[in-house]
């Protein structure tokens, strides 16, 4: 690039040595390329038949995964484009819980149609104007076919969970894990002027390896990774009336050093009788209450402890203060910071709080809590990777119940909503003149990347079996899809595969936002070194038409 000179000649340094930047196409096209390698990458783990990924960190951990986000999470990518790829999949995840997967490829799809089209010198604004048209257009195109959800019956939640689960390693049982998922959204739902309110924060979700998958359970209550403080006490309280304190349970140390002269033992034995007085106190207090169990965010005295057993209450100290939150909603209890105020009214209930031996490990539940506001989901399985897994996918599937409970709409899967999107798209683009028109067709055909791709990581013909979805939709069959066990195109409300209303708008809410993003830029202004993008095996796809080779100085990081 020719920097620009002063009146003398010399040329005018704007940046730093060592920085680089890239302007006009050849910044699009390596931004665009950085983004659809991403998106390649992910492909393969698209919808049940899809691929796992074997990640291994820099400290050689491995995690095994077909859960979009936490492949990109994983990859450690650092070319900024590649980057807002990963800002897609954490957008999707935050805002829907699921869908992270198809929100990549959209994105990409859509920057290859783009990059298309800049060929044939449609400028990027056009696009992105194109584009935005046919967002809007697709949204209201998923509200019109959607199906209303009837929260009486749970039949539509609990599909909805096993599809969401269908592409993962657990998704042998996913009948059972789809179960816990739609009771623990249910039962921390609530009610908020006619809709439901969930927060996904009231579910905790524990892991255990050992066991099964099957031994996974929904307990009504909150499970601690924390054992009964002190051996004297019970480790089993039936009834139990519970005291949740944040402050400690210890006499405060004072702010500065001080000395006490004791020059008698008589002096001794009264200081430390004074000591004990007080330990003794603050454990009537709890008594007082009628409490049995203490559970405590912060550190409790050797002394107290020992008094507690005595008197057979169950302590635990040490309580996380999330978990001491989780613990108010579910007992019902009150979080009391000062023992003076304490009160019967104050304490939660459980029918039971029990230490138990899991795996290698003590933890103690707090169950059987009436109503509680906050559950506990404890997931057991074989191995580490097994238990990690679960849990990825036991969050797709609350969240997806969670989605459906909030908005009580769904659509049918298989690709679907996708190529019947595309079909009105791309009637939508008729009505407008020139390049606008082929911008909103572009949106449409990138939509249907996903039909393929559930097609093609089926090892199924993705020319044939598009070409009868798009002429099954033409005939109106609105939910034609692609089943990927049986390999056929069918009604995918027939095949019982569900996915929220708002998992499939947040989709093309977010695929279109990244991709006009990285349309927009047109300057790469860059201070420091960056590392090459990763590639897939063979290469760039897709071939990079116009851009000036990928050798040293070629721009692509
Ligand atoms: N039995 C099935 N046949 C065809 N497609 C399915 C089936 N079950 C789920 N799908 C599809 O798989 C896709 C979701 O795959 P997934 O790997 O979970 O990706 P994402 O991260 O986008 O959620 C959805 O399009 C869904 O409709
Ligand atoms: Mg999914």
């Amino acid at each position: 690039m020719s920097l620009p000179t002063s009146a003398g000649g010399v040329p005018v340094l704007i940046l730093k040595e060592g920085s680089s930047r890239t302007r006009g196409k050849e910044a699009q096209y390596n931004n665009m390329m950085a983004a659809k390698v991403v998106a390649e990458t992910v492909k393969s783990a698209l919808g049940p038949k899809g691929m796992d990924k074997m990640l291994v960190d820099s400290f050689g951990d491995v995690t095994i995964t077909s859960d979009g986000r936490t492949i990109l999470d994983e990859m450690d990518i650092q070319h900024p484009a590649a980057k807002m790829m990963v800002e897609v999949a954490k957008t999707q995840d935050n805002e829907a819980g699921d869908g992270t997967t198809t929100a990549v490829i959209i994105s990409g799809a859509l920057l290859s149609e783009a990059e298309d089209l800049i060929n044939k010198n449609v400028h990027p604004t056009i696009i992105i104007d194109g584009y935005k048209k046919a967002s809007e257009r697709a949204l209201k195109i998923l509200e019109k076919i959607a199906i209303s959800v009837d929260l009486n019956f749970q039949g539509y939640l609990k599909k909805a969970a096993m599809t969401s689960m269908a592409s993962k390693l657990v998704a042998e049982h996913r009948e059972y894990l789809g179960d816990l998922a739609v009771k623990a959204v249910l039962q921390v739902a609530e009610k908020d002027v006619g809709k439901y309110k969930v927060d996904i924060d009231d579910i905790k979700v524990e892991k255990k390896p050992g066991e099964s998958v099957r031994g996974t359970k929904l307990i009504n209550g909150v499970v601690l990774d924390k054992e009964v403080v002190h051996s004297g006490m019970p480790k089993r309280v039936e009834n139990a009336k519970i005291v949740l304190l944040d402050s400690p349970l210890e006499i405060e140390k004072t702010e500065f050093d001080a000395k006490i002269n004791i020059e008698s033992p008589e002096q001794m034995d009264a200081f430390l009788k004074q000591e004990e007085m007080m330990l003794r106190e603050m454990v009537d207090k709890i008594t007082g209450t009628g409490a049995n169990v203490v559970l405590c965010q912060k550190g409790l005295d050797d002394m107290i402890q020992h008094f507690l057993s005595r008197k057979g209450i169950l302590a635990l100290r040490r309580i996380k203060k999330s978990d001491m939150e989780k613990l108010s909603k579910a007992s019902g209890g009150k979080i009391v910071t000062n023992l003076d105020d304490v009160n019967p009214g104050d304490l939660g209930y459980a029918s039971l709080v029990e230490e138990r031996k899991i795996g290698d490990d003590k933890m103690t539940f707090v169950e059987g809590c009436k109503n509680p506001r906050a559950v506990t989901i404890l997931i057991r399985g074989g191995t580490e990777r097994i238990v990690d897994e679960a849990e990825r996918s036991l969050h797709d599937a609350l969240c997806v119940v969670r989605d459906i409970v909030e908005e009580p709409k769904v659509v049918a899967g298989g690709g679907a909503p996708e190529l019947e999107v595309s079909k009105e798209l791309k009637k939508y683009a008729g009505t407008f003149p020139g390049r606008e028109q082929l911008a909103i067709e572009r949106f449409a055909e990138a939509l249907e990347t996903i039909p393929i791709t559930l097609t093609e990581n089926a090892g199924l013909d993705p020319i044939d079996i598009l070409s009868e979805l798009r002429a099954r939709h033409e005939k109106g069959e609105i939910w034609a899809g692609i089943e990927v066990n049986s390999g056929k195109v069918q009604d995918m409300t027939k095949a019982g595969v569900f996915e929220p209303l708002a998992v499939k708008k947040q989709i093309i809410k977010s695929a279109t936002e990244a991709a006009s993003m990285i349309l927009k830029i047109d300057d790469v202004i860059a201070s420091g070194k960056m590392k090459t993008p990763p590639m897939p095996p063979g290469g760039a796809p897709g071939g990079m038409p116009g851009m000036g080779g990928m050798g040293p100085g070629g721009g692509v990081y």
